[in-house]
């Protein structure tokens, strides 16, 4: 068997996954972190969206997508979703093995919110994959078990951001709505589990006035990511990085809706490795 080549160069990219364009928002915030760093990303436009899919598929879609990223010399892969690093973490860690590091957006979040002072009932919204896994629950309570976790599926929030409801009438509603579930009753802390909802932060600020610490993947793993390519000493010592947006399955509305999940608007590239 053909020996498998290590991806671990500084000057390397940084592979980022997610199931569209959602996680963009964490590419965006690593771009910020990192100015330096060279990004290639893969949406999975093929398959969005992942939150409802079996874990069966979403570990194989994780699988062939990391493959790709490996294939593009990525010397680090981050799961940009949540749903696959809840559902294909350890599978996706397992392929790679030694040739690159492994990223999930959940461990950073958990280390973040766990580490707040006056923690002690935290609300998690999400996927229903991710929220079906219990892995939040999970990964807290083996922090801290006195902490209790209360977790709600919030399926119309994905749909409602790609096509551009947020910040007006009805994502106001529709948010108020879930939030005011008495399963969410007395948290003090909120994890945002879905790399779309960064784009709601504004809003779920406004509902909670202050009253509750509000935490989003975005800027906790791009510091996450950081930290550790900076201890394995994989910073690039490159500048004016070349980034590439691949997705699976091109259309010109996936382009477009890029501009609001980073930023500023991009060129996709198709990728197409289920054609
Ligand atoms: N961005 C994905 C996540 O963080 C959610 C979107 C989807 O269901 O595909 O879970």
């Amino acid at each position: 068997m053909a020996k498998k080549e290590n991806n671990l160069n500084a000057n390397n990219p940084i592979g980022i996954f997610d199931s569209g364009i959602g996680g963009l928002t964490v590419a965006h915030a690593i771009t910020k972190a990192l100015p330096n760093e060279k990004i290639i990303y893969f949406g999975d436009t093929a398959h969005l969206p992942y939150g409802d899919k079996s874990p069966d598929s979403i570990k194989y879609y994780s699988i062939r997508i990391a493959q790709l990223l490996l294939q593009k010399k990525c010397k680090m892969i981050v799961i940009a979703c949540n749903t696959a690093s809840a559902l294909a973490y350890e599978t996706v860690k397992d392929f790679v093995g030694n040739q690159a590091l492994v990223v999930n957006v959940i461990d950073p979040v958990v280390e973040e919110v766990t580490n707040a002072k006056k923690v002690k009932r935290i609300g998690v919204i999400a996927t229903k994959g991710t929220v079906k896994s219990d892995l939040y629950a999970q990964k807290i309570k083996a922090v801290n078990e006195k902490l209790d976790v209360a977790s709600l599926a919030t399926p119309l929030l994905v749909g409602m951001i790609e096509e551009g409801f947020f910040n007006n009438k009805i994502s106001r509603t529709i948010i108020n709505d879930y939030l005011s579930r008495p399963k969410l009753s007395k948290i003090d802390s909120l994890i945002l589990a879905c790399t779309h909802f960064p784009l709601i932060k504004p809003e779920i600020e406004e509902y909670y006035k202050g009253k509750v610490n509000i935490v989003d993947s975005a800027g906790v793993v791009a510091k996450y990511v950081h930290d550790l390519l900076k201890k394995k000493k994989l910073l690039t010592t490159q500048k004016n990085p070349q980034h590439h947006f691949y997705v699976s399955d091109y259309t010109k509305s996936f382009e477009k809706s890029t501009k609001v999940f980073f930023r500023k608007k991009i060129k996709l590239e198709e990728a197409a490795i289920w054609k």
